[in-house]
This record gives structure tokens, sequence and C-alpha cells, in this order.
């Protein structure tokens, strides 16, 4: 029993037709199906119907992430436990959804949307599943292989993480203290990956970024050109984070949501020591080289 993985981000956008091309164009990400208010897409060595949903809204917002749960039975399971932790839980049927079967949504302590879900369409990755090339020809922009991660902002982050780490079996990799020793940030994660999800203090909902993963720092440095060349808004980077170790870049879709390109990092094993940050090495934590935040860090959407 347990999470596997992040399967989908959902983000509200208020310019469907923009969003689509940005992340197509730009990104270079594959789009699988659309209906009248959302656009789904899918990095090319992803096998699945879609990692990122995008849904038309009035405002720029975060509608839900959704993890993928290791057996069927699973969603039973943790429908009791965070029904038991305090939090309604609502299913949802096959058919709801596009790209995906039955699955159970609810609030977490930090008012995000959560999902959780077994059964995903496959659709297949860009590549054969014999014998496949280790390059696929026509990729637009970044193109990255999948999705890696989702950053969310907590008024308590404390009382989130434990809420992860009971219910889901979430391991912290790494924490940041204030000066009063609470967790200020915490970096948690279910696959062997430094980080698929972390929480940082900021106000309940938000979302504050979502990342895919590049196989290489050189894909990253491609991908500072591909950001350059189509104009797009470069938050911090490329540089390298003390926490996780990954190397990184900020930028901007073209309605504000925030995106990274992460690689590198560490593989940690179940009894993987958390990693402690001090709040007087912040800077060094986030962007190592840099050593400090910039002012928009905590901008966020809801
Ligand atoms: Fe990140």
């Amino acid at each position: 029993m347990g999470l596997q993985r992040l399967a989908h981000v959902d983000v509200i956008v208020t310019d469907l037709d923009l969003a689509t091309a940005y992340y197509t164009e730009v990104i270079g990400m594959l789009e699988t199906e659309r209906d009248a208010n959302s656009v789904y897409l899918k990095c090319w060595d992803e096998p699945n119907h879609h990692s990122l949903r995008l849904i038309y809204g009035p405002r720029v917002g975060f509608e839900q992430m959704s993890f993928k749960v290791d057996r069927e039975d699973d969603l039973g399971e943790f429908e009791n436990k965070v029904t038991k932790y305090g939090y309604p839980v609502r299913r949802v049927s096959k058919g709801d959804h596009v790209g995906q079967g039955e699955s159970i949504r609810f609030e977490t302590p930090s008012g995000q949307i959560m999902e959780l879900v077994y059964d995903i369409e496959h659709v297949g990755r860009a590549t054969s599943s014999v014998n496949p090339s280790l390059t696929v020809e026509g990729l637009k922009g970044i193109a990255p292989p999948r999705l890696d991660h989702v950053l969310v902002t907590a008024e308590e982050v404390g009382d989130s993480a434990k809420f992860f780490e009971d219910v889901f079996g979430f391991r912290t990799t790494e924490q940041l203290l204030d000066g009063q020793g609470h967790q200020s940030a915490v970096w948690m994660e279910v696959s062997h990956s430094p980080h698929d999800l972390a929480i940082v203090t900021g106000k309940n909902g938000g979302l504050h970024h979502f990342a895919w993963w590049l196989d290489d720092w050189d894909h990253v440095r491609r991908s500072a050109d591909v950001l350059a060349y189509n104009g797009i808004q470069i938050d911090v980077g490329p540089t390298r984070h003390g926490i996780t170790r990954g190397n990184t870049i900020y930028f901007f879709d073209p309605l504000g949501t925030r995106n990274e390109v992460f690689t590198g990092g560490y593989r940690p094993d179940p009894d993987f020591p958390t990693i402690t940050w001090t709040e007087d090495q912040i800077g060094r934590a986030i962007f190592y080289y840099e050593g400090e935040l910039n002012q928009r860090f905590m901008n966020v959407h809801t």
C-alpha cells in the first residue's frame, strides 16, 4: 500500500489557447485530448494519458495535484485513513474524469485538493516498448521526458508534513528550520527521488511551482536557450539548489504560473536520514550559488 508517484497537476488558466501554445511549443509537451474546458498534455516519455491538465477559468489558479497509488485496493484504505484523520473524502467515479478511472479527492490540511488514482489510461510513450530508439525526432521546445514534482504552500508546514508522513508514508528528505526549530519548509518523497512534494511556508491552498525532470545538466542549459529564445521570463537560474542538490531553472508560463526544470540530486533509501538546514542558510539552501531568494519567491496561485 502506498503512493507511487505524482501522476498529474491540474492548473486553471485564463487563456486556454495561449497556455496550450506555450506548453506544447516552448515546453514541448504533447496534447493528448481536449474537451469543452480542458486540454490534456503529457511528456514524450510518459505512457499515461496526461501529466498536466489545463482548465479554463476566470482566474489563474491551482485545481489539484494527483498521485498514483500502488494498488487498486489502496483507494479504499486511503479513503479510511484520510477520513479518520478528519478530512472528508469524495469518490469520483470512472468516466467522470477524462483519461482515468475511479479516484478519491480530499482537501489537505493546507487547503490544496489532492487526488489519488490507480487506473490511468495508457496512451503509450513516443518511443517503442520494443527495441526503442533513444531519441525522438520532431519534439519541440524543451521536451522534458516527464513530470517530476510539485511544491505547495502551507501556513503550518509542520502540520501538513505530519499529514503526508502519517497518512501516505511520505519520507522527509530535507527540512528548513526557523529560529525556534519549527519546520518552515519540507521536501518529501515516495519514489526514491529527492522530492515528489515540497511544502514551504505561505498561504494555504497555494501552488508555488511544478517541475519537469530532465536527464542531465546539458538539457538544463539547452532549456535556458529555449526559454531565452522564446522570450519567456526566467525567474532564477540556471543554478543549483542546496536542498536536493538538483540543477534547476525557475520560470513563468505566460499566465504567471511558475514552472521549473530539474535534474540531478541523490537517490534516497527508505532510511535516508533527514537533512536539516537552518534559517540563517536559507539563501544557500534554496539557491546554492546565488545565496539569496528574490522578491518574487513567495508569489503563489491558489
Ligand atoms: Fe522544485
